[in-house]
C-alpha cells in the first residue's frame, strides 16, 4: 500500500464556541478522486482550510502527504481552488494562469510552457486572450482549474468546483477532475452537489454538522441496499402481502418492493409468487443513487442527536 494522501487522525475546529468540525478522522489515498460531501455550512471548506493552515485547527494530528499536517515545503505540492474564487476581470485568462505560475519558483520560460500547456488542458486555449470578466461561470472556473495546477501539485483541493456552474460546463470540469487523476494527481474535491461527485469521485465521505456520517468507495455506497422491484400480473394476494411485509418488503398491488444485497434476496419472493400460482412479470432493480445515501445518512445523523 502506498502512503495515503492524506491521513487525519484527529482534527477539530471550533469558531468561538461553534464547534464547526467535531473530532473526525479520515484518510484519502493517493491517486483517486476523493469527494468530500455535505450540505452547506457542513463544514468541508473549514477542513480544506485547516488542512491547508489557512485556518489554525483547534485539534489536528495527522499527515498531508506523508508529512505532518501544516509543514510548509509540502504545502507547495499542494494546488488550492478556492470556494468563490475571483480573479480580476481585468486580467486575461492566460495572464492570470501565467501570473500564477510566476508565483511559484519556476523560470519566467517554463512559466509560459506551463501556461500553454494548462490552458490546453483546461480548454481555453481559444479564449486565453480574452478578458476574465467576459467569461461565463464555468469558464472562470476553468481558468481556476488551471491556476490551480501551475506548481504541479501532487494533490489538488478543490472547494465547490462547479457551484453556479451551468450543466454543460459541470460535465467540462468533471473531465478536467479525470484528466488530473490520469495525471496521477490525488484530487480532492468539496461539493454539495452529489450527482456530478458520484460521477467522479473514487470514495466519498459525507459530512454533517461537522461529523462524518457516511464513507466508503462510491460504487459500493450506491450498491448496498440495492433495491428489487418485483411485479406480478394482477394484485400480489393477501397472504403474501402480509408475509412479504413481515419480512420487510413494501407491497402496493402488482409490486412487491425490498432491499437486498443482490439478486439472490429476491428469490424467495418470487418463489413464494410463483407457488401461489401468480405470474412474475418482471423484476427491476434500481440502484440507490448518491443522493439518496446522502439523505439516509443525514437523516441518520439528524435523528441519532435527537
Ligand atoms: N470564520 C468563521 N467564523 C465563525 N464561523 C465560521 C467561520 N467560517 C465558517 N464558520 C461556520 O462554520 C460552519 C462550517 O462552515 P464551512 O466550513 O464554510 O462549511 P461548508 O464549506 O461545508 O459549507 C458554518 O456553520 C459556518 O457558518
Ligand atoms: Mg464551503
Amino acid at each position: 500500500m502506498s502512503v495515503p494522501a492524506i491521513e487525519i487522525e484527529s482534527i477539530q475546529k471550533r469558531y468561538g464556541r461553534f464547534e464547526a468540525l467535531k473530532e473526525l478522522s479520515l484518510t484519502v489515498p493517493a491517486g483517486s478522486v476523493f469527494g468530500l460531501l455535505g450540505p452547506n455550512g457542513a463544514g468541508k471548506s473549514t477542513l480544506v482550510k485547516s488542512l491547508l493552515t489557512i485556518v489554525r485547527p483547534t485539534l489536528c494530528r495527522g499527515t498531508l502527504l506523508g508529512k505532518k499536517i501544516g509543514h510548509r515545503p509540502t504545502l507547495a505540492k499542494v494546488g488550492y481552488l478556492p470556494e468563490h474564487a475571483k480573479f480580476p476581470d481585468y486580467l486575461t485568462g492566460r495572464q492570470i494562469v501565467s501570473y500564477s505560475a510566476r508565483m511559484t519558483k519556476v523560470v519566467a520560460k517554463q512559466a509560459t510552457v506551463k501556461t500553454e500547456e494548462l490552458l490546453e488542458l483546461v480548454g481555453m486555449g481559444h479564449w486565453a486572450d480574452k478578458r476574465n470578466g467576459t467569461y461565463s461561470k464555468g469558464m472562470r472556473q476553468r481558468v481556476g482549474l488551471a491556476q490551480a495546477l501551475v506548481n504541479d501539485p501532487e494533490i489538488v483541493f478543490l472547494d465547490e468546483p462547479t457551484d453556479g456552474v451551468d450543466p454543460e460546463g459541470r460535465v467540462e470540469i468533471r473531465g478536467i477532475i479525470e484528466k488530473m487523476r490520469d495525471q496521477g494527481r490525488t484530487v480532492f474535491v468539496n461539493s454539495h452537489l452529489l450527482a456530478e461527485v458520484e460521477a467522479v469521485a473514487d470514495e466519498v465521505a459525507i459530512l454533517a454538522q461537522g461529523k462524518i456520517v457516511e464513507r466508503g468507495r462510491t460504487a459500493d455506497l450506491v450498491k448496498s441496499g440495492s433495491r428489487f422491484i418485483v411485479r406480478a400480473l394482477g394484485p400480489v394476494p393477501f397472504e403474501l402481502k402480509a408475509a412479504f411485509e413481515r419480512e420487510g418488503a413494501k407491497v402496493a398491488g402488482d409490486r412487491v418492493e425490498c432491499e437486498c444485497e443482490d439478486a439472490k434476496g429476491v428469490q424467495g419472493i418470487i418463489d413464494a409468487l410463483r407457488k401461489a400460482g401468480v405470474v412474475v412479470r418482471e423484476v427491476i432493480e434500481t440502484r440507490t443513487s448518491l443522493e439518496e445515501v446522502f439523505m439516509r445518512a443525514i437523516r441518520q445523523s439528524k435523528g441519532g442527536e435527537s
